[in-house]
């Protein structure tokens, strides 16, 4: 069986830009191209759920320029691609602290969320300014919130209740995380529901990435003995 959440860390873009003595940018353009046609071959893949990592809250310790840039970039990516991915039955949803974006790319993510709430084919989630403890930070805020308020008993607390106040709330847990360009290392993406998630840490830089190393990468993850914890009968 493949896995039907897929997560991925898509890195490598400024390294694939500096190989071709290109600025940053020119990576994170080629690495955006990348995105679509790893969108449109999960249903052939029996990949139900797409969540990939854009953004995190640490990347706004790049120069202004990168992150000015990116900003951009997420902008005319919206814009650019929207119709596609409605017409596309992709359904798109953002995680991560909108609080600190530019309300003119905030608007475009709600539109985008909206025009494609309809569809159920692949679900593509945006992690944007997204960082797992970040996340859990804001969660345990929500979730003390509703304890003052008396609309959670602090005892019925359990490992059911935190899900229920993250970002991801309406997601399974990814059954596979990929972090391509060799960096092996989670650098704060879905640290609460990846508890049990296979990782793939593989070589090649995100603007390279193609639906036929995705494939190889899903095969291996048939293979693979997932236990939970428990032992095989
Ligand atoms: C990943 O590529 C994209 C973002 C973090 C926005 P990088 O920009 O991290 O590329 P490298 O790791 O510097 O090559
Ligand atoms: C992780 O990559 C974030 C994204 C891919 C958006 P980074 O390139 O920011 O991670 P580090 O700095 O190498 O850990
Ligand atoms: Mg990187």
């Amino acid at each position: 069986m493949g896995p039907r959440h897929v997560a991925v860390i898509m890195d490598g873009n400024g390294r694939w830009a500096q190989m071709r003595g290109r600025p940053r940018l020119f990576g994170h353009h080629a690495g955006a191209k990348r995105v679509r046609e790893i969108v449109e071959s999960c249903p052939g893949f029996g990949v139900k759920y797409l969540t990939i990592f854009a953004f995190s809250t640490e990347n706004w310790k790049r120069t202004q320029s990168e992150v000015a840039g990116l900003m951009s970039l997420f902008k005319r990516y919206i814009t650019g691609e929207a119709e596609a991915l409605r017409k596309n039955g992709v359904r798109v949803r953002f995680i991560g602290d909108r609080v600190r974006l530019d309300p003119k790319l905030t608007q475009l993510m709600d539109e985008l969320e909206q025009m494609t709430a309809e569809n159920d084919l692949v679900h593509l989630t945006v992690a944007i300014n997204y960082g797992g403890r970040d996340e859990v930070a804001r969660a345990t805020k929500r979730l003390a919130r509703d304890v003052a308020a008396g609309k959670l008993d602090p005892e019925d607390i359990d490992v059911e209740t935190l899900p229920r106040y993250l970002d991801t709330r309406v997601l399974p847990d990814p059954d596979l995380v990929i972090r391509t360009s060799g960096e092996a290392r989670v650098s704060n993406f879905l640290l609460w529901q990846s508890a049990y998630s296979e990782y793939e840490f593989i070589d090649t830089l995100w603007p390279d990435f193609t639906p036929e190393e995705f494939s190889k990468v899903l095969a291996r993850f048939g293979k693979r003995d997932r236990r939970f914890g428990g032992v095989k009968a």
